[in-house]
């Protein structure tokens, strides 16, 4: 009936998740309250960590893509699942280790990272730090040399495909700021380079082809691509790359017509194909790494709001105002991303009117979407928009200083605050 299975209609005819019913979650939390359910975390984490058992006889690594939600009861949580972690910058790492990460379980990802991070990064001995570019290289060696330590690094590859099309595309060349091409031979310049530098260890490799991709084909050519990266380094330098890391982008249910391949279908026929091109190259089977962040976060999560003021514009359209908005989800007015939502009060009843619901901001674009179904909402009634467990929390700002909402994590029939809403001290906290 909903987007996530997590979601049902309780007796009072109130939307609960976890079976914990929002309108009471919303009374007692306050609103807007992102709500995550830490069971469903862990199932996905298992279903993907599964899937490198059975697929890979365990010879690989889920590291979640904290970027899609990040704080430290959520590294906790996929720390517990025994998946590492994938950071895109000091602030990640910082949480990871805060909250109890191994190192040696983290890729440390950014095209553009700072000496300052790279120097964190060293001096916490990071397992896997994916390499973007011939600058970084040089200046990660040099850090790596000054701690007297070797660095343990991926290269980040463009593999050429453009996953975000209908048809995806195999491009010679895609216009991307991540990483070394490989048509240009940049890619295994960028090789020779690292095994020639005494604090460099080169790991292994590393694509990421997008996100919220429903096609498997494009994950198959990457990993094909790839292999065949690895056989000509082994086969023009007589070195053998020991990993591959094969990034994250498995698409999420948003709205009813989503219909997303499960997550084990993608590792299987992924699989399949990293299996055969390693037989046909004659390379050892790398050990597999993979990113998921959406796929394990969103699905996971809502958010809670209270609506307030409620216009119609005759022939034109209805607005439904609520108390948040794109400072806590921007995806709308970024990218039109579609969202179902539900009035939490009223989730037994039929969604028989088509509203845009609209935030608190001074921007008329501070939409969460439009010719949105739902049910009749009035001033006071809970609103709870569905799937935002990733690129919410971790998307949010404090435009026009409003403070974030708190994170509820649901768990057995508890709840439990795993990050506190702001207050207006907060707001000022820096400001001299
Ligand atoms: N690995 C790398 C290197 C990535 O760049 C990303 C996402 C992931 C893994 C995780 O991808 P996922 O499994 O979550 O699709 N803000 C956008 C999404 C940006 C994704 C950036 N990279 C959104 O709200 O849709």
């Amino acid at each position: 009936m909903f987007v996530s299975d997590n979601l049902t209609v309780n007796e009072k005819g109130n939307l609960a998740i976890a079976g914990q019913d929002t309108v009471e979650l919303a009374k007692k939390y306050g609103t807007p309250l992102y709500v995550m359910d830490e069971q469903l975390v862990r199932k996905h984490c298992r279903s993907f960590k599964n899937s490198i058992d059975k697929f890979y006889g365990g010879n690989g690594l889920v590291c979640y893509a904290s970027k899609a939600f990040c704080c430290k009861e959520m590294c906790r949580i996929v720390t517990s699942e025994k998946c590492g972690l994938d950071v895109v910058s000091a602030g990640e790492l910082y949480t990871a280790i805060k909250a109890g990460a191994d190192c040696e379980n983290i890729c440390f990802h950014g095209n553009n990272k700072t000496d300052e991070e790279l120097r964190f990064a060293v001096e916490n001995n990071v397992g896997r730090i994916i390499v973007d570019n011939i600058s970084e290289l040089s200046r990660l060696n040099a850090i790596a040399e000054a701690n007297g330590v070797t660095a343990r690094i991926m290269f980040r590859i463009k593999p050429g495909i453009d996953a975000h099309t209908h048809n995806f595309v195999k491009t010679g060349q895609i216009d991307s700021k991540f990483g070394f091409a490989l048509e240009t031979g940049e890619a295994f310049e960028a090789v020779k380079i690292a095994l020639s530098h005494k604090n460099i260890m080169l790991r292994g490799l590393h694509c990421h082809i997008g996100s919220q991709i429903f096609d498997i084909a494009p994950f198959e050519a990457a990993a094909e691509v790839m292999l065949k990266f690895i056989a000509k380094i082994k086969n023009e330098l007589g070195f053998e790359v020991k990993e591959l890391n094969l990034g994250g982008g498995f698409g999420i249910k948003y709205l009813n017509e989503h219909d997303p391949v499960p997550y084990e279908t993608y590792m299987e026929k992924v699989s399949v194909k990293v299996h055969q091109s390693c037989k046909e190259l004659g390379i050892t089977l790398p050990f597999i790494l993979i990113e998921p962040g959406r796929s394990i976060a969103g699905p996971a999560g809502i958010t809670l709001y209270t609506v307030g003021a409620r216009k119609e514009i005759p022939n034109i359209r209805t607005y439904v105002s609520i108390d948040g908005g794109m400072g806590d989800n921007p995806r709308y007015a970024l990218y039109k991303s579609e969202y179902e939502a539900i009035v939490a009060n009223k989730a037994s009843q039929e969604r028989d009117e088509k509203v845009t619901i609209a935030g608190k901001c001074c921007e008329s674009g501070d939409l969460i979407g439009e010719g949105m179904k739902l049910q009749h909402a009035e001033a006071g009634d809970i609103i709870a928009v569905c799937a935002t467990g990733a690129y919410n929390y971790s998307m949010s700002s404090n435009y026009n200083r409003i403070p974030k909402p708190a994170v509820v994590f649901v768990n057995e029939g508890k709840s439990s605050v795993a990050v506190k809403r702001e207050t207006y001290e907060d707001i000022v906290r820096n400001d001299i």
